[in-house]
């Protein structure tokens, strides 16, 4: 669907194809700070700047592909969701978004508490040094190999998704000789209004336990009786890449009333509830996200008077934000190759990348927003679609964008707001060298992952 048709650059013809587009911006050289990180800026020769330092500096000296993630932003937002929930309520970042011993080491300087879904996760958690009470195990289908690790770890909270895994975790505790304390994830029968492959509450889906037709009260019932575990509270995920708070409110309203009916059951109020993460960021300047002391403010105020209404105590709220934290405060950095102008339709401009580090296009649909950092232009906008490297038409970095027509090989462009679910879901395909993710913060740049090598790849190959 098209949101508009725009007058074509000079390498067009007059009709502008369906696209994704809104008008060309005035200048192309600025940078919208909505979807940048926030040290990013020009410098007076035009060249884009990360924590001080000249992106083709880092080119020069990392390589492209590569994602230059802002520390300096990305500590500030763990500060500002913190701050923001205060101390009566607990924030988990979710690391599936971008989990590294240093991101790990960052989350725990700053306060925040890690929700991690693997023996992968866990292990980079613990070996970065977080401490397991401050971290919460996620999973639809956690190994018994993982669920002893994180009992034996002493983790915080497992999560547990099904009536299956109410079992093991509470045999597993009781044989290991502890009380693993839990939360029972519930799907609430919410829609989310987000991509359909990143929405996770309504009903017919792997995660959760429905609250519809009592089966998660049976759930309650089951982990009460059990003696391995202490049940803590109640856990719902709506879905990601939400703005609207609405589905949050739906989702608060239907755990409390969970929360009433176990107490009037069985006597006992449940002290926690999580109610996840999937808060929005902007990747173009359409996208309108909200600051986390409004998310806190609305998520209390709900949880407040459905808990007035229901008489029940407020119970200690924790929220799970990953793409939030760290998905503006990176950008992924290209060099530009091919350029192949189709008349009529659009300019495609190929990069050393695609969707080996950014599926995220390819898989959701997702838009991205971009721009050349090497040098400023003052050519005419062209609309293009960048794309990979990679055997496969569908390879789309940004589907459609506008950069100067002046744009040649040779130029660096950057894609803003690549921090969350692109290094986390990067491959191999067609044995891609996986980019480095590089710190940068007051003019020093750091590898945080290194690149893969040719190496890396061959000696997982042992045949
Ligand atoms: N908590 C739970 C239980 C989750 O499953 C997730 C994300 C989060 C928290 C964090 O959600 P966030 O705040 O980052 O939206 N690969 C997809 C997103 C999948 C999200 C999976 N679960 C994407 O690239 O959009």
């Amino acid at each position: 669907m098209s949101r508009s048709a725009h007058p074509a650059g000079p390498r067009h013809a007059d009709v502008l194809p369906e696209g994704h587009y809104t008008a060309p911006p005035t200048d192309l050289n600025v940078l919208d700070e909505k979807v940048w990180a926030r040290t990013v800026g020009r410098n007076d020769d035009g060249v884009v700047t990360v924590g001080g330092i000249e992106v083709t500096r880092l080119a020069e000296e990392f390589g492209t592909p590569a994602y230059f993630l802002d520390e300096a932003d990305f500590r500030a937002r763990c500060r500002a969701w913190a701050d923001a929930f205060g101390k009566d309520a607990d924030v988990f970042y979710a690391g599936k978004a971008f989990l590294s011993r240093a991101v790990v080491r960052w989350l725990k300087e700053e306060g925040l508490n890690l929700d991690v879904c693997s023996g992968g996760e866990l292990t980079t958690a613990l070996d970065a040094g977080m401490p397991a009470d401050r971290i919460a195990f996620h999973g639809n289908n956690k190994s018994q190999e993982e669920i002893e690790r994180a009992v034996e770890a002493g983790v915080g909270r497992i999560v547990v998704d099904s009536f299956q895994e109410i079992v093991r975790v509470a045999h597993t505790a009781q044989r290991l000789g502890t009380r693993q304390r839990v939360q029972i994830r519930v799907t609430v029968g919410v829609e989310a209004h987000t991509h359909e492959f990143i929405a996770t509450a309504h009903e017919d889906q792997k995660f959760g336990i429905p609250l519809a037709g009592g089966q998660a009260a049976e759930a309650v019932r089951r982990a009460l009786r059990l003696d391995g575990i202490e049940l803590i509270g109640i856990h719902s995920h709506i879905g990601s890449q939400i703005f609207d708070t609405s589905g949050f409110e739906v989702a608060a309203h239907r755990v409390v009333r969970l929360l009433a009916e176990i107490r009037d059951e069985h006597g006992i109020e449940l002290p926690e509830i999580d109610l996840g993460g999937g808060l929005g960021i902007a990747y173009t300047s359409d996208d309108d996200p909200r600051e986390p002391h409004d998310i806190a403010k609305a998520l209390g105020e709900i949880v407040t008077r459905e808990c007035e209404a229901a008489r029940l105590r407020t119970p200690r709220i924790s929220v799970e934000p990953g793409r939030a934290i760290v998905g503006p405060t990176a950008f992924t950095l290209y060099e530009v190759g091919t350029i192949k102008p189709l008349e009529g339709l659009r300019t495609y401009v190929s990069v050393d990348g695609g969707m080996s580090d950014n599926i995220r296009t390819a898989l959701y649909d997702a838009e991205y927003s971009v721009a050349l950092v090497s040098r400023t232009s003052t050519a005419g906008p062209m609309l293009a679609r960048v794309v990979g490297k990679h055997c496969e038409s569908g390879d789309i970095v940004v589907k459609d964008a506008f950069l100067p027509a002046d744009l040649a090989p040779g130029d660096l462009i950057a894609v803003p707001a690549t921090g969350a679910y692109c290094r986390s879901m990067a491959s191999n395909y067609n044995h891609a060298l996986r980019p480095p993710v590089v710190a940068v913060k007051d003019g020093e740049a750091r590898v945080i992952v290194r690149r893969e090598t040719e190496e890396d790849l061959l000696r997982l190959d042992v045949g």
